[in-house]
């Protein structure tokens, strides 16, 4: 419990007990200052010291000539997802947030229903992502730490080969993702319970279902869960409207990307297409 205390806030139960109630709300601006501070650092070192991007062999010529010019990247069900969990995750923070810097409305009412719209295309996208895409598109590989490696020697200046192109998913959105599912997968486990500590007319409201420590120690690690998500999803956005990246971020509108960004970017051996019926604009398994 030691460390919990400088981070945290407590007070006395009815019984006498010392409980935690939740995080400390400086938090909040500790979170959003090191999402800052990553962009300034990151914005700064592409913009002064990153070299160009370097890759190891050539683009297939005879690939160019049969692919066509849209590169199909993620089906509408894979971005309705996306657009929805977005939009509640965005109503989560600024809901559970404003009202601690100043900004008082009756946010819990929202913040519930917004919470569930999360839970629910969470457990959508788990099952989506089982049966329906590439699951293990989006979980590191040899070859990514093979390459990872390569570019820190490189970065070192050390003599190394230049990596390959990418797979579907990068390392860095493969480790973002993995850190999203740890943040949210926290904030989801226990939003779900302390769903039973509000009156939401759908559940049975029951504060008694666990002792004060543990509501106290669940509260706190919701707080912890959504501190870090205001981190990630400014590192996020910040990726998102790169000018670099924007082929990226339009495939999540428009469902596809150009052709000459694919064969800049990616291993057609690590991202293999499967292209669909002409006229038609979905791929079957899709990350
Ligand atoms: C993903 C982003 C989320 C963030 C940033 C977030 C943040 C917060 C914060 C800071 C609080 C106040 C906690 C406290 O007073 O110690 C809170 C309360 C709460 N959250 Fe979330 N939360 C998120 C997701 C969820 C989800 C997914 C659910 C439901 C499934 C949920 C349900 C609740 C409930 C019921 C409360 C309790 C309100 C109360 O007891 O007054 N939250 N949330």
């Amino acid at each position: 419990m030691g460390i919990l205390k400088p981070i945290t806030e407590w007070a006395t139960s009815p019984w006498g007990q010392n409980v935690p109630i939740h995080i400390g709300w400086f938090l909040i601006w500790v979170a959003a200052l090191a999402g800052l501070l990553f962009l300034i650092v990151h914005a700064i070192y592409v913009r002064y010291f990153a070299k160009a991007e370097e890759f190891a062999g050539d683009v297939s010529l005879t690939l160019a000539a049969v692919l066509p010019p849209r590169i199909p990247r993620h089906s509408l069900t894979a971005r309705l997802f996306h657009w929805i969990m977005a939009a509640s995750m965005f109503t989560l923070l600024f809901t559970a947030f404003l009202p601690k810097v100043g900004v008082r409305f009756d946010w819990v009412t929202y913040h519930w229903i917004a919470g569930s719209v999360l839970t629910v295309s969470i457990v959508f996208h788990i099952i989506h992502a089982s049966f329906w895409l590439d699951f293990w598109a989006i979980w590191p590989d040899r070859d990514d730490v093979l390459d990872a490696w390569k570019r820190v020697q490189r970065f070192m200046g050390k003599p190394a080969p230049p990596p390959r192109r990418f797979a579907k998913y990068p390392l860095e959105n493969k480790l973002y993702h993995g850190a999203i599912i740890a943040t949210g997968l926290s904030a989801i486990g226990t939003g779900v319970f302390m769903l039973f500590r509000v009156r939401t007319g759908v559940l049975p409201r029951n504060p008694y279902l666990f002792s004060d420590m543990t509501w106290g120690l669940m509260y706190v690690l919701h707080g912890l869960a959504g501190v870090g998500l205001i981190a990630l999803v400014m590192v996020h956005v910040y990726f998102a409207v790169r000018p670099e990246k924007l082929d990226i971020t339009k495939s999540m509108i428009f469902g596809s990307m150009r052709r000459e960004f694919y064969l800049k970017h990616y291993d057609p051996q690590r991202w293999r297409l499967e292209m669909p019926p002409s006229g038609s604009n979905r791929t079957d398994r899709e990350a």
